[in-house]
């Protein structure tokens, strides 16, 4: 049974749905299938414009025999001669003996090449702004060569406003009774087909379509009716912009994609540290494919959306693992541009992946290469993480280089002062090329306008005196999933002799220059000292915020929860009797009494932090 719409004043899709094709052009996955559009316009004389795939080739005939009841059909435009769009064009030519086929030479060639029942007997030959009329509708050929054919021309309606654009603007997916993109949510269910299908069959021909982009711009466009997919007859402008960006090759979003390729883990490992190490220092939304179960049209299309590139492959004889290297080889053929791109090469004897990989993309038009390469030999050992965290700082100043700009005024996100509470804080400092920390537990916001805070500092900490050399300082805002090692390593000794950042992963460079947490924290604080104030065994320092960032959600650890559920009981050494213990490290005073000013020698706490020892 017969299966029309009609979608505008006399103009009917005659088109069906394939749900069952596994892959489009024996090459693209489609779980959810794909349409093939065909209209027809009943006007004084009756207008076909293009055919349909073999698949549905009966529904099709079925369609516009019921819609002409008995009428000739007078023409059939060929907008594009590829077979799932013209497959049926024989078939139609001899059952409607009568119809005139529109097409350009280009298109008359490959009708010849396809097929052979004498097109040439009753063809009506068009080039660049001919025009027809059917009656009340006059149309207008314009010519799209290589969007995606090199015949490709569209038909533009100058009565109804209507653009049919053969393959441009059309998607993978079936249409499901709601033909219009306004009746669909296309940005969230077909944006990522629609992209998928763009990149993949015209994304090569940027170029061309930019051209037919310019002719599209100088008519006015009610309705565009491409060949797959949605119509539009709302929101043009918006899905224009997209095929503006996809044809530029410029990306749609400043994001990160990870494509991986990893035999036994090794190097999937590598890239899920480099991915933790980018969430820790502000990047979202972060898309990761393992190359060997994603389809490389997949990758394709997040590569033509995503700003930054990660590209990581084991070594695999003596070259770059294969669907690695099909990914690759696929966006040199889709002509990507203006990316930039990370690399992770491994190999057990002798890689070869990252300069392989590094060589492919430099090939590639305007794509900025990383140098902060990361090697690995097998799997992921403590010199590799420095090289993560090096590739990780390098992709996130690029996706975010604002962050290392020193505007500080344009950084103070006002809610990361509400992460501050009676908590736990590391204090960071740097001064010259030393960088230091410590933990305080003393962090208040002093004034809203202009944002300024206090901190307390106990004078024997390294980074109290690092602080009155250079004035600038960060606050790092620590939360309850921060385990005891990390009080233990910022809080138990002293920067004077240990260089507390030399193995430290965890941390990120903020716009001052001073390193910051980026793990165990949801918020940091940057700030200026703008006063200071002595209160004998520690320092107030007044200082004005320069930047504040929210990094999660996580709550902030208070000083009653670090105590109730972090810090480890402390148990005094073995065989002493007498003395007092440090509630906060665990340090033993020797003796009868304790003296009032005594200093912990290693927390630095005063002795109003110290309980005698239990019998
Ligand atoms: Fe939908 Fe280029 O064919």
């Amino acid at each position: 049974m017969y299966c029309v719409k009609e979608i505008q004043k006399d103009l009917y899709w005659i088109g069906g749905n394939d749900r069952r094709l596994a892959l489009f052009e024996g090459a693209y996955p489609i779980p959810r299938g794909v349409s093939y559009n065909s209209y027809l316009l009943l006007d004084e004389k009756t207008i076909l414009f293009d055919t349909v795939d073999r698949a549905i080739e009966p529904l099709f005939f079925e369609n516009l025999e019921h819609l002409l009841a008995g009428r000739k059909l007078n023409y059939v435009v060929v907008n594009h001669m590829e077979p799932d769009h013209c497959a049926t064009l024989e078939t139609l030519a001899r059952r409607h003996p009568e119809t005139t086929i529109v097409g350009n030479p280009k298109t008359m060639a490959m009708i010849r090449q396809f097929f052979t029942f004498g097109a040439d007997a009753r063809s009506l030959i068009v080039k660049e702004g001919d025009t027809l009329c059917t009656g009340a509708h006059t149309f207008t050929f314009l010519m799209a060569p290589m969007v995606h054919w090199p015949e490709v021309m569209v038909t533009y309606d100058t009565t109804a406003k209507t653009l049919f654009s053969a393959d441009a603007f059309g998607t993978f997916g079936a249409l499901g009774g709601n033909l219009f993109a306004d009746e669909v949510n296309f940005e969230a269910e077909w944006l990522p087909d629609a992209r998928r299908y763009y990149a993949n069959i015209v994304g090569k021909y940027g170029t061309q379509v930019q051209a037919l982009l310019k002719k599209a711009a100088a008519v006015d466009i009610e309705l565009l009716c491409p060949l797959h997919g949605p119509m539009w007859r709302g929101g043009i402008d918006w899905y224009v912009g997209k095929y503006q960006l996809w044809s530029r090759y410029e990306p749609e979003e400043k994001a990160v994609m990870i494509a991986y390729a990893s035999v036994y883990g090794d190097t999937e490992n590598a890239v899920q540290i480099l991915a933790a190490d980018l969430a820790d220092r502000g990047v979202r939304n972060i898309a990761m494919y393992d190359v060997s179960v994603t389809h490389p049209s997949v990758i394709v299309a997040e590569a033509f959306r995503c700003s930054h590139l990660i590209f990581a492959s084991t070594t695999y004889n003596a070259g770059i693992f294969p669907a690695m290297e099909t990914v690759l080889l696929d966006l040199k053929a889709h002509n990507l541009q203006n990316r930039t791109v990370g690399l992770l090469q491994n190999g057990s004897w002798a890689p070869t992946s990252g300069d392989l990989m590094r060589r492919c993309l430099g090939e590639m038009k305007n794509m900025t290469l990383l140098n902060e390469q990361v090697d690995i030999r097998s799997s992921v050992k403590e010199p590799q993480l420095a090289q993560l965290e090096a590739l990780a700082d390098a992709v996130a100043a690029s996706v975010h280089p604002a962050a290392a700009e020193p505007d500080h005024s344009a950084a103070v996100e006002p809610n990361a002062m509400f992460a501050l509470s009676y908590g736990l804080f590391v204090l960071t400092a740097r001064d010259g090329a030393k960088d230091n920390g410590c933990i305080i537990n003393t962090v208040t916001q002093l004034t809203d306008n202009p944002k300024r805070i206090t901190i307390a500092v106990n004078k024997q900490d390294y980074t109290h005196d690092m602080i009155v050399r250079t004035g600038l300082f960060n606050v790092s805002v620590l939360t309850e999933d921060a385990p005891f090692r990390l009080f233990r390593h910022f809080g138990f000794c002293s920067g004077r002799s240990t260089d507390k950042f030399a193995d430290f992963r965890h941390a990120a460079r903020s716009a001052n220059g001073v390193l910051r947490l980026s793990k165990y924290v949801n918020a940091f604080l940057s700030a200026r000292v703008t006063a200071s104030y002595d209160y004998g065994t520690h320092t107030l320092f007044v200082a004005d915020v320069t930047e504040a960032r929210v990094l999660s959600a996580a709550p902030s650890v208070t000083y009653a929860y670090y105590f109730a559920n972090i810090k480890p009981k402390p148990q005094p050494p073995e065989g002493v009797k007498k003395g007092f213990i440090c509630k906060i490290c665990g340090y033993v005073y020797e003796g009868e009494t304790l003296p009032p000013d005594f200093i912990c020698p290693i927390c630095k706490h005063g002795a109003a932090d110290f309980e005698p020892l239990k019998p």
